[in-house]
């Protein structure tokens, strides 16, 4: 017998059935897509902490037992045999490559890398210390003036270039924002290098002599890459999706996805986790910033800690951990003031009470500012590494969302507390 959920209002005794729908994994849901006809009422979920939005076989997260799948392989698994153009390869088309389609498409990706010589003159109109996520939304954005032949979404191979140049260009774009604020002249990407070492080498190489991507680096920066690449509908995720529900460029819509990533509560934590552990300065502070994020009346809380959907440890941030101390190995980098205290925090968090009841554990921001640091990155820069690597998650679940046959515009309802229906006042009468 089909699953159904019944509602029933007290006032009036009506009852509505609704079907339950199940996936491969994780909770059923209750489709209420007929609610608002049958009852007039809408539901309400601000924050969207029991609604699905949609169907999506790309990521799946088990926040319970802290479980992280991109098309049903563990995160763990991919972070540790893949690279990431593999993962991208998996996300885009549903399966791992064989090793000619993983040649191939690591050549495509590749050959999208440069970015039209008129992208350069954007970059000049921005001031020196613009933030890197500004100059990202703005070039990402303005990338669909330059490919006017694909933007056709319902066309399968304008989707398909157009998802090609967003992640072949992306860590162009980053490392360019990063040139651009020292001062130095752009380097352009090279087709011998992988995709992580390559960003590795637009961000730190010059004109003035040879420079080699140390391979640890590139390894723990292309394992990073994967950690960051898709999350289920996450707040830039789900604002992708609406971006592109009604039609909007993909350039556009990825631009949307920077600029909500961008926010200190979601991608911006990898950020606001190193000016945290700053402010915090010395292991014996602690204590203080513990009781200050348990304070209800203080606005204050423990960056790269809790999560919506994690329950339980956030695999990625385990790997962050242990790429944080190869990392730091690899550089000599034998006491790091930043990573002892976030070990310090991690463990005294760990124990509270407070973190514990509302389970509470370090994500996937906590400890990459501190690795991102250790590479010689700015701060201002770790959102746009992020922004980079989510691109490909994002790309992917735009494909998804076009391809749905069940899509339609996203347009929310709402509950409305503002003033009835009232007579105007024209200026002279008004007090
Ligand atoms: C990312 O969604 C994704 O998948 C995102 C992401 C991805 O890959 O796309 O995983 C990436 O955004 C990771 C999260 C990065 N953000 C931070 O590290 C910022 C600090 N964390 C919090 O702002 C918070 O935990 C959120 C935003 C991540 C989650 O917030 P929720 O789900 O809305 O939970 P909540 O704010 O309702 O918190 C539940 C309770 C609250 O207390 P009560 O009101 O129930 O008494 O836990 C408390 C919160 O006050 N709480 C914290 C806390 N996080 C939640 N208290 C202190 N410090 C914290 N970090």
């Amino acid at each position: 017998m089909a699953k159904t959920v019944t509602v029933k209002e007290n006032e009036s005794g009506k009852s509505w059935t609704y079907p339950v729908l199940s996936g491969s994994a994780g909770p059923d849901v209750v489709d209420i897509r007929k609610f608002y006809a049958d009852t007039d009422m809408f539901t309400y979920d601000p924050g969207f902490t029991s609604t699905g939005s949609c169907e999506s076989k790309i990521t799946f997260i088990d926040g319970d037992n802290g479980i992280l799948l991109h098309r049903g392989y563990p995160i763990e698994e991919l972070a540790e045999n893949c690279n990431f153009e593999e993962v991208a390869f998996l996300m885009l088309n549903g399966e791992l490559p064989n090793a000619e389609q993983k040649s191939k498409f690591e050549h495509d990706i590749t050959y999208h890398t440069m970015l039209h010589e008129q992208v350069r003159s954007f970059y000049s109109g921005f001031r020196r210390d613009a933030h890197p996520m500004a100059v990202m939304c703005g070039v990402a954005g303005a990338l669909a003036a330059f490919y006017h032949d694909s933007l056709d979404i319902t066309n399968p191979a304008h989707r398909k270039i157009s998802s090609y140049r967003l992640i072949a260009k992306m860590p162009t774009i980053a490392a360019w924002a990063y040139k651009y604020s020292l001062g130095q002249p752009f380097v352009y990407p090279r087709n011998d290098l992988g995709y992580a070492e390559n960003f590795l080498y637009m961000m730190f190489a010059t004109p003035c002599e040879e420079y080699k991507v140390n391979p640890i680096l590139a390894k723990a920066m292309d394992r990073i890459l994967i950690l960051h690449a898709d999350h289920e509908q996450n707040a830039s995720t789900s604002t992708v999706r609406l971006a592109g529900s009604s039609g909007a460029n993909p350039f556009a819509c990825i631009a949307a996805g920077i600029a909500s990533l961008w926010g200190p509560a979601h991608g911006g934590a990898n950020e606001a986790v190193l000016t945290m552990l700053k402010e915090i300065g010395d292991k014996s502070r602690i204590p203080e910033f513990i009781k200050r994020a348990k304070d209800k009346n203080d606005s204050f809380r423990l960056m790269g800690f809790g999560h919506r959907v994690y329950k339980n440890y956030d695999p990625r941030a385990r790997i962050m951990s242990r790429t944080c101390s190869e990392v730091l190995k690899e550089l000599n980098i034998k006491d790091n003031p930043l990573l002892d205290i976030a070990m310090e925090l991690e463990r005294i968090a760990l124990e509270d009470e407070y973190f514990i009841e509302k389970k509470l554990y370090p994500n996937v921001d906590f400890y990459s500012g501190i690795i991102f640091q250790a590479m010689g990155i700015p701060v201002t820069m770790f959102t746009a590494l992020f922004a980079l690597a989510r691109t490909t998650g994002w790309v992917t679940q735009w494909n998804e969302m076009i391809e749905d046959p069940q899509q339609k515009i996203g347009r929310p309802r709402q509950l409305y507390t503002g003033a009835p229906k009232r007579e105007f006042v024209p200026l002279k009468k008004r007090k």
